[in-house]
């Protein structure tokens, strides 16, 4: 009988396959470690999004090989953070672990991508030491000092003489805290006061009260993916506009996820950042197409483009070793890349194993009846400022 036939086929393959010749024949597996529920919710869901388009797009077998995606939500809690990359390393065998909604997450699983020798791709946290914490990290999100910096150098030629910092009290928050101070200062501006707001459920309303009262020329603002629309909302609330406080920040704030949700309050607020949605360029536009069309008309944010390229720089660095790779042979073959991506050119700079890449200067603009970051100018081929070496 034809079935059995195919059935008795099938254990033979089956039994072949115990040898080594099969096992090059086993899936690569990426555990990608992401915030799915809490409040970073959005950033686990674009990075998920994209991680999928990029496959859907290029097929699920590469050189060779079946690729594997085994998602784990570690809530941004770097203590599940840790918990599910010691299980996806020792009991699934991940080829490469990858995520890594914050700071906190992507330095929870460093000590154990170097004891095991496996690759460790952030495509979402920002702080700029994470690639100091393992020689296995790579990094395809940002660092804050990148956009801070661009900011730092614009705001004092466009009549901001003095700031008030308000950051998310953690390593993000300090990076974008210091570098804009630091660049803003020697530019001949003034920080005036800088504040922190809990990383956790913040209140912003007592800072923007303070805010209100030192009266700066402008505020500027760094708070995770996901929590802008409450800065905006109560700042506008607080009518600090009216008040003449301008509102600026790392793009962070103005977050491709939320920013049509925002209202016209948003209207002219200046943003530095690597990547809008509305970036103009041939690629983008499909990809924010695809994105859309693949996710009830979503539209992706930063995060989604660090999903994406890292699923790139993945897939490159299993074709360059003929899928069989070891973690050190993956690791040598992501450093030194360099491609298009939906923001523009970027390169992973091989001694750092961070990315450069352009940081444009954006302004909120409504387009066809949607706000969006518009660009308006670049800063080429940015290294992440916050490298000491
Ligand atoms: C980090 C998280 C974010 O959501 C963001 O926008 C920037 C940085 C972080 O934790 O590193």
């Amino acid at each position: 009988m034809q079935k059995r036939t195919l059935i008795q086929a099938a254990l033979v393959a089956a039994a072949l396959a115990g040898t080594g010749a099969a096992m090059a024949q086993d899936a690569f597996k990426i555990g990608l470690i992401l915030p799915m529920t809490g409040p970073q919710a959005s950033t686990g869901r674009q990075i998920e999004a994209a991680a999928r388009l990029y496959m859907a797009q290029n097929g699920d077998t590469v050189a060779g090989r079946k690729v594997q995606l085994i998602i784990k939500d570690d809530v941004a809690t770097p203590d599940q953070t840790r918990r599910h990359a010691q299980d996806l390393i020792v009991n699934d065998k991940v080829n490469v672990i990858a995520g890594f909604g914050v700071t906190p997450a992507a330095l929870a699983a460093a000590p154990l991508a170097t004891q095991s020798k496996t690759p460790l791709v952030v495509m979402a946290a920002a702080t700029s030491s994470i690639t100091e914490a393992s020689p296995y990290i790579v990094r395809s999100s940002f660092t804050l000092p990148q956009a801070s910096v661009a900011l730092a150098d614009w705001v004092p030629k466009n009549g901001i003489k003095t700031v008030v910092t308000l950051v998310s009290d953690y390593g993000p928050g300090l990076d974008a805290e210091k570098f804009f101070k630091d660049r803003f200062t020697f530019n001949g501006g003034k920080v005036v006061e800088s504040l922190r707001v809990p990383m956790r459920n913040p209140d912003f309303a007592p800072f923007l009260q303070k805010v209100r009262d030192l009266k700066p020329d402008a505020l500027f603002v760094f708070v995770p993916s996901g929590a802008g629309s409450a800065v905006m909302k109560q700042f506008l609330e607080r009518g600090m506009d009216k008040a003449g406080i301008k509102l600026i920040g790392t793009g962070d704030v103005t977050d491709d996820d939320q920013l049509n949700d925002m209202g016209d309050g948003a209207l002219g607020v200046v943003t530095a950042h690597h990547y809008s949605a509305d970036h103009n360029s041939a690629m983008n536009k499909k990809f924010v197409d695809a994105f859309g069309k693949a996710n009830k008309g979503m539209r992706p944010n930063f995060m989604a483009v660090g999903g994406y390229d890292g699923m790139h720089i993945i897939y490159q660095a299993l074709k360059a070793t003929q899928g069989k790779g070891n973690g050190d042979q993956l690791l040598a073959a992501m450093k030194g890349q360099i491609f298009e991506s939906p923001r523009g050119k970027i390169f992973i700079d091989a001694q750092t194993r961070d990315i450069v890449q352009d940081i444009y200067l954006r302004k909120v603009e409504k387009k066809n009846g949607q706000l969006y970051n518009v660009e308006f100018d670049v800063i080429k081929d940015v290294k992440d400022p916050g490298k000491t070496k």
